[in-house]
């Protein structure tokens, strides 16, 4: 069994490096057999070569691989991260990634959050008019299918039964947006009833982001369309103390590939200081291992998580004094210790 592993641009493949270090680790110690492969896609070959996502690299990759490591991609000298939208956005479309679960850890609970990841406002349907060189008209179309919503929901609310979760919230703005908001609500009804034991309930997005910034408690299963997932997403990173903590699996239910990354950018700011944390990272591969059915390896990398965070290895993030490479040491001596 293969992985592929994507670093990309800045903090991306630092946390990355760092993710490697414990994936050779947890083969060695067990008798995990999981080769990876590692791809250069990111900005630096776009500026050489003009290539983003290389042709046929989407049959290679559902062909020999079961899933992919990502870290970020984004780089101050491509301003509208033209790269970024082909590789990244190009994986999900292309790889049929529709579910994005992004985990929200608090201390009271996990808030699963469900992102549909391939349609809305992402689907690339639009344009813009201009005149000597100044943008008149912009036009980017929300679309989204019956078909593409149902399995989104269907499988989220399997998903989230599975996990013996009681309460699932819709997120939408059909005051405002009422084509898309009414699909995904009728959906949400017609779905939920096959559901006895969730309860369903519905929020527009906006008070719904207000609520969970008071008392994330109140919610245990969140599913929203692609735009405000992604924006509810770093809200949720926000509360579980930073974007560096944050982790997402992007999966096919129908062919079992996934794509793991963490919710954070390549943060251009701290890009090459070697102190970005590499918590979500290191949480992606968890998630990653937990899906290829690596449960042992995922729930030691998993324990070490939390302990290493509260340790001298803290990372400034999490404000400590730590570095990336001294936090991934401590998580492998943490992992070593528990396999003794
Ligand atoms: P970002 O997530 O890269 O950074 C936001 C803030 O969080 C920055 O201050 C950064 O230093 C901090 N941060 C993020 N991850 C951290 C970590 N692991 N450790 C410590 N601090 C961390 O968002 P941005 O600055 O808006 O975007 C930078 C670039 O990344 C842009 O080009 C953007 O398009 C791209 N981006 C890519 C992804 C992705 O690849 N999935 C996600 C978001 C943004
Ligand atoms: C994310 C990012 C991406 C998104 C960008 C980089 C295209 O913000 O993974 O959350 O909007 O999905
Ligand atoms: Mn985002």
């Amino acid at each position: 069994m293969k992985i592929a592993v994507i670093p990309g641009d800045g903090i991306g493949a630092e946390v990355v490096g760092a993710a490697l270090r414990v994936l050779d680790a947890v083969t060695e110690a067990g008798s995990l057999e999981l080769g990876y492969e590692v791809f250069d896609w990111g900005a630096q070959r776009w500026l050489d070569e003009g290539v983003g996502l290389p042709d046929g690299a989407l049959e290679m990759l559902s062909r020999d691989y079961r899933a992919v490591l990502f870290g970020a991609v984004g780089d101050p000298r491509i301003p509208d991260m033209a790269h970024g939208r082909e590789i990244l956005l190009g994986l999900r479309r292309g790889l049929d990634l529709y579910v994005n679960h992004r985990p929200v850890v608090l201390p009271g609970g996990t808030l699963d959050l469900y992102r549909e990841n391939t349609q809305g406002l992402y689907v690339g349907v639009g344009g813009a008019v201009a005149r000597n060189g100044s943008v008149e008209v912009a036009i980017d179309e929300c679309v989204y299918l019956r078909d593409t919503v149902e399995r989104f929901v269907r499988h989220c609310l399997a998903d989230l039964r599975r996990r013996g979760r009681r309460k699932v919230t819709l997120v939408h703005k059909s005051n405002a947006v009422p084509n898309t908001g009414r699909l995904w609500q009728d959906v949400f009804r017609q779905e939920i009833g096959q559901y006895p034991e969730l309860t369903g309930s519905e929020e527009y997005v906006d008070s719904f982001c207000y609520h969970l910034v008071l008392d994330a408690s109140a919610y245990e299963g969140v599913l929203a369309d692609n735009m405000f997932g992604d924006i509810v997403g770093d809200i949720g990173a926000a509360l579980m103390g930073g974007l560096g903590l944050a982790a997402s699996a992007s999966i096919c239910p129908e062919t079992g590939f996934g794509l793991f990354e963490p919710v954070h950018g390549s943060a251009p700011d701290i890009a090459g200081k070697g102190v970005a944390n590499p918590y979500a990272a290191l949480m992606s591969l968890a998630l990653l291992l937990e899906h290829v059915g690596s449960a042992e390896a995922a729930g030691a990398v998993r324990a070490s998580l939390p302990v290493a965070a509260r340790s001298s290895a803290a990372t400034p993030d999490l404000g400590g004094t730590g570095t990336t490479e001294g936090f991934t040491d401590e998580v492998l001596r943490l992992i070593e210790l528990a396999h003794r």
